[in-house]
């Protein structure tokens, strides 16, 4: 039988808990009904146990979990004050099995709650979640570790990034990792470029608050994008175990640094103008409700980096993701480098194979020069493809499996919560100084003209 646990989210009342986190729990509970999950909500709105229950009941069905609802009877909800002592103390006095504080909350909120707690006897075995952004920069990542690491111990503390749950980036691991083929050439020497794009066609959905703070870098390269690099260009570990796991990324993100030290170069920045995405018209981003104009938010990221270690020196790795694009598109491109010579006689280009995984729908390419055909030595391309196939969770399910099992492998450890703001904190502030010019796209289109989608 399953620890039971129960599960206050504290933040409730948003649009994270019911648009992700409230779906991703009834999709596990689904699959797995033996846990046993005593759900609290805590919110700053005066609402009813009933409305947090007809909350709960429509993010089942929308994941079509609303059977499971049921083994949730005794869910409710509390109208707290996340920053006060007495409140939180109130909040977790005896719970049912471990406790687990979500907190789906701006991250000075969390800060300041996780402030509070020092003041509030937390039972051993609790579990904190904290959503990203973890901090706003190093140096308050580097506050918000010292307070939550002297709540409870590193292992229990999880801060989220949902694309570490994510099927896709799982699946990097045994294609890496477990075939002869690539292993031996997965370096400097045998490839060119690397590239990390996670293209959206949404807008900003009414995300002001947050977005218009974070923008298109800090919501997802520094977020979730660093995590990819990491899991790409991280030396093999002996076990996927949480320690070795997370030494690994630690590790490959303090090798990571700005290309050429010059975000000026290494960087480009765009906001989405008036457009049109899948026929449905969007907005200016600077004319969305509660956008402040003159803060220069980018809709669109681009920085390389380069990882400055034996295995990586001199490759490029691009990340770049953005909203309101063409077409939701995410992918991580390993580009080969060319043969050294190609035998005379043997006609046509024979560019570096690449090999491609898309994020959803999960897949493998393998791009590969062949010949063969009508001109029996004629040189071209063929693509060997597979179906990744869906992970059995959604990113989400996973982040809170991890979580109700209190093994924090797939979240982000202190330390690389801490350097990935070390990798980004230049670039934020050269776009602070304006060194590198907000260039305009129109919503649906590919990004700004000059700027093409990268190879
Ligand atoms: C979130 C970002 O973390 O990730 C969003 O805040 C983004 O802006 C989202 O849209 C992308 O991930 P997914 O899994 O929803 O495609």
């Amino acid at each position: 039988m399953a620890t039971a646990t129960t599960l206050l989210i504290l933040g409730a009342t948003g649009d994270l808990t019911s648009r992700l986190l409230l779906p991703a729990l009834g999709q596990l509970l689904a699959r797995e009904p033996e846990r046993r999950v005593h759900l609290r909500g805590v919110g700053r709105r005066a609402w009813t146990d009933d409305e947090w229950r007809e909350t709960v009941r429509t993010a089942f069905a929308a994941a079509d979990a609303e059977d499971v609802f049921t083994s949730l009877v005794d869910t409710t909800y509390t109208r707290a004050d996340i920053t006060d002592a007495d409140d939180l103390a109130k909040l977790i006095a005896e719970p049912t099995g471990r406790l687990a504080l979500y907190f789906a909350v701006p991250p000075a909120v969390a800060a300041a709650a996780c402030e509070s707690l020092k003041d509030v006897d937390l039972p051993d075995d609790t579990v904190l979640a904290l959503e990203k952004p973890f901090g706003v920069d190093e140096d308050s990542a580097r506050k918000l570790n010292a307070t939550v690491t002297h709540l409870v111990p590193e292992e229990q503390v999880f801060r989220i990034d949902h694309f570490l749950g994510r099927a896709t980036l799982l699946n990097v691991l045994g294609a890496r990792f477990a075939n002869r083929l690539f292993m031996p050439v997965w370096s400097a020497e045998h490839i060119e470029s690397v590239l990390i794009r996670y293209d959206e066609t949404l807008g900003l959905e009414d995300r002001a608050g947050y977005y218009d703070h974070a923008g298109a870098l800090v919501d997802m390269i520094q977020s979730h994008l660093l995590q990819v690099l990491a899991i790409v260009a991280m030396e093999p570990p002996a076990t996927l175990e949480r320690r070795d796991l997370r030494d690994a990324i630690g590790t490959v993100l303090r090798a990571t640094h700005v290309w050429g030290d010059d975000p000026a170069t290494a960087s480009r920045r765009a906001r989405y103008t008036a457009g049109s995405v899948d026929g449905v018209p969007l907005p200016s981003y600077v004319d969305e409700s509660g956008v402040d104009p003159s803060r220069d938010t980018e809709t669109l990221a681009e920085l390389t980096c380069e990882v400055r270690n034996e295995r990586w020196a001199g490759v490029p790795f691009t990340l770049r993701s953005g909203k309101a694009l063409a077409s939701k598109d995410g992918e991580i491109v390993v580009t080969f480098r060319p043969v050294n010579h190609v035998p005379v006689g043997l006609t046509g280009d024979a560019p570096g194979t690449v090999l491609r995984f898309s994020l959803g729908p999960d897949r493998m390419d393998l791009d590969l020069n062949v010949n063969g055909g009508e001109n029996p030595f004629g040189l071209g391309r063929a693509t060997l493809s597979t179906d990744l196939g869906e992970g059995a969770l959604r990113a989400y399910g996973e982040v809170l499996s991890g979580i109700l099992d209190g093994d924090a492998t797939l979240s982000v450890r202190a330390d690389a919560a801490e350097q990935s703001w070390h990798i980004v904190d230049p670039v934020i502030a050269a776009w602070r100084r304006g060194d590198v010019p907000l260039e305009e796209y129109s919503a649906g289109t590919e990004g700004p003209s000059g700027w093409p989608r990268p190879a």
